[in-house]
């Protein structure tokens, strides 16, 4: 590159970046000259062509045609790009044992119904049958009484409640831990599904050769008074997925044993399964201060 070029494309960054210098809010300010300089090096880095640059236009607006109130193809791109995930991660900064943080994802439901402690989260979903049990600590170790616990998810199909757009309740629930701070309740036993991708995310990541594909999990969210409130997964062992989650949501931490239970084992409620196998895993949460 001639010195020339060099200085006609550094000089335009500098009088974007000095365009936003007025900003009152010191944030805004902060936010739009770094992203301003960022994209800059983007563009210059990889010499982004007028074609691209058109292409890269088209498929913005398509991300943004089929995005309504039930399909968030933005939130997708950002979570295929582990946008998501970093931003999780710096927010929920690693605190002494505290269990870690990952992706909500867009299947959450505020206000799921509340089901007893021991009771079946499944409505009836199809999956086998699982037994889910744990503790609410905080990072000494005191138990945590009534923690609110919301689970959500998928059937043995791939599919969340609110796909089935039916307005059925299933595989989600509400519970409140127990003075002690322990829990458990039933719920189906993870498996894979993909994120959807039948959309402009879904052609990327086609193009790109990379699968849809989530590693099996079931998603948890964890509140009580003065401590940080925790979204996170537990993640099925052996499950061959987990170095490939498309929305990079694995943390070593969080992968669990599903213990199988062959049909006949007795269940820790004395509930009658019949012939069917089943599923135990513990999952022992541990809150952050606030
Ligand atoms: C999920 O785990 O439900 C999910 C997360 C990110 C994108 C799509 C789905
Ligand atoms: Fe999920």
């Amino acid at each position: 590159m001639t010195d020339e070029q060099e200085r006609r494309e550094r000089q335009l960054v500098e009088r974007v970046v000095a365009s936003f210098d007025g900003t009152p809010d010191p944030r805004l300010r902060q936010l739009t000259q770094a992203l301003t300089r960022h994209l800059h090096a983007f563009a210059r880095e990889v010499r982004l062509t007028e074609a691209e640059w058109q292409q890269a236009i088209g498929f913005l607006t398509a991300v943004g045609h089929i995005t309504d109130d039930r399909r968030q193809e933005l939130i997708l791109l950002s979570d295929v790009f582990g946008l998501s995930m970093q931003t999780i991660t710096i927010n929920n900064a690693a605190y002494r044992n505290a269990t870690e943080a990952t992706v909500v994802g867009p299947f959450f439901v505020a206000d799921a119904p509340l089901v007893p402690l021991g009771g079946d989260i499944s409505g009836g979903a199809p999956g086998q049958p699982c037994w889910v049990e744990g503790t609410v600590t905080d990072t000494d170790g005191r138990p945590v009484p009534e923690a609110r616990i919301e689970v959500w998810e998928a059937d043995d199909d791939g599919f969340y409640d609110v796909q089935y757009g039916d307005d059925r309740v299933a595989a989600r629930g509400r519970l409140v831990a127990g003075p002690d701070g322990s829990f458990r309740f039933w719920a189906i036993t993870p498996t894979p599904y993909p994120i959807p991708h039948d959309g402009p995310v879904g052609l990327l990541l086609e193009r790109t050769g990379r699968s849809p594909m989530r590693a099996s999990h079931l998603h948890f969210l964890v509140e009580a008074a003065g401590l940080r409130t925790l979204v996170t997964h537990i993640f099925v062992r052996g499950d061959a997925l987990l170095d490939s989650d498309s929305v990079f949501g694995v943390r070593d931490s969080l992968v669990r044993d599903f213990e199988p239970q062959p049909a006949g084992t007795p269940t820790p409620d004395g509930r009658d399964l019949g012939d069917r196998a089943w599923s135990r895993v513990r999952f022992d949460i541990v809150l952050a201060p606030r």
